[in-house]
């Protein structure tokens, strides 16, 4: 059934040793076995599954140093006995080599990544949580390996695939948002819209400030004149203006998220007017004040849709949205989550359902 995938007998027995623990949150479990392929002499060797365990690197890796690593975030369900499903898959493959073609990576052929995701998947099956908003958490990434400390980019790679079963990323019903007006995620020519850990290494410092105003996240604005509305680093934004569904327009600063995308398309099919365009903080601050943004959100795969509660100014100024705990956002989110884990019929085609 697999052209690539190998898989250990010591990693089949991890698997039938492996106890799902009876709680986990987001990406603290992790599944007893790995992926990895390694990348050299410009081709790509053996896909394989083994235990899970560390590994080792020599301490001259470009990884360590220069930060050429990309990653990806995806879900395999299967909630209430349905599936295993993925939603997807291609999406993130294709992403994943846009950032590696962004950071002077190999790119990955489409079957080697769709068999180590779905592998994972398959043989983790009994791993996947089954409570709605659940799944088991799929996270490949790819790292430099040459052993040189050089600035030039590596010509060996590390392709792995990790899987964690989780619950959603964020617990509470809804967050408060710091507007960032200091920092910046992301400038035009950089590396905003790829996933590459160091657009997330450059947004720490201003959640760890966001968290000791006391908000949950940070909102970004574009670097240049800070005041277009881009991401969360980690999550894209959305607001309902009367009534019409607002997002971003993508640009190079803001990553292209997968589940924005989906969100689109399903308020589209729901009825719902959809308008991507450069949105002004300024606007929305006033729209929100004088009512007619009745809500905003964000989503991302780990968080799904988180609506946002009040957007706030490092002053402690606070604009609060009337409907935090958002209808449009509870009717995408349930919409959704429906069709991922199996539950509402998939009119795009966008699940696979693992044999
Ligand atoms: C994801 O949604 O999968 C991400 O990559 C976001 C990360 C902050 C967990």
């Amino acid at each position: 059934m697999y052209k690539h995938l190998q898989t250990s007998p010591e990693a089949i027995l991890a698997i039938e040793n492996f106890n799902l623990p009876s709680s986990f949150d987001f990406g603290k479990v992790i599944c007893p076995v790995m992926i990895v392929c390694d990348f050299k002499n410009g081709e790509w060797g053996a896909l394989n599954m083994i235990p899970y365990q560390t590994i080792s690197l020599d301490p001259t890796c470009k990884v360590f140093h220069y930060g050429q690593e990309i990653f990806e975030g995806m879900k395999a369900y299967g909630v209430e006995d349905k599936g295993p499903f993925l939603f997807r898959p291609e999406e993130n493959w294709s992403r994943f080599n846009l950032s590696a073609e962004r950071m002077g990576m190999a790119e990955i052929p489409k079957d080697i990544f769709i068999e180590a995701v779905s592998g994972m998947a398959d043989y983790n099956r009994d791993f996947i949580p089954n409570n709605i908003g659940e799944s088991l958490y799929l996270r490949p990434f790819m790292i430099a390996t040459d052993n040189h400390l050089g600035i030039r980019p590596s010509i060996t790679f590390k392709f792995m695939v990790l899987a964690s079963p989780s619950a959603e990323y964020i617990t509470s019903d809804y967050v408060k948002v710091h507007i960032q007006r200091e920092y910046a995620r992301a400038c035009p020519g950089g590396t905003g819209r790829a996933k590459t850990g160091g657009n997330y290494a450059g947004s720490l410092k201003a959640s760890m400030e966001a968290n000791k105003l006391g908000f949950h996240q940070t909102l970004w604005l574009d670097a240049l004149h800070k005041e277009s509305i881009e991401e969360l680093s980690g999550m894209n934004f959305f607001a309902v203006i009367d009534g019409v569904v607002h997002t971003p327009k993508l640009t190079e600063t803001i990553l292209d998220g997968i589940t924005r995308r989906c969100l689109i398309k399903i308020a589209q099919n729901l009825g719902y007017e959809i308008k991507e365009s450069h949105m002004k903080i300024s606007e929305l601050l006033k729209q929100i004040e004088d009512k007619s943004c009745t809500e905003c959100f964000m989503c991302g795969t780990a968080s799904i849709i988180v609506p946002i509660a009040e957007l706030c100014e490092t002053d402690g100024t606070s604009y609060s949205l009337t409907y935090s705990k958002g209808q449009v956002a509870k009717q995408l989110r349930e919409t959704l989550l429906g069709i991922q884990e199996g539950r509402l019929e998939d009119t795009e085609a966008w699940v696979t359902t693992l044999l």
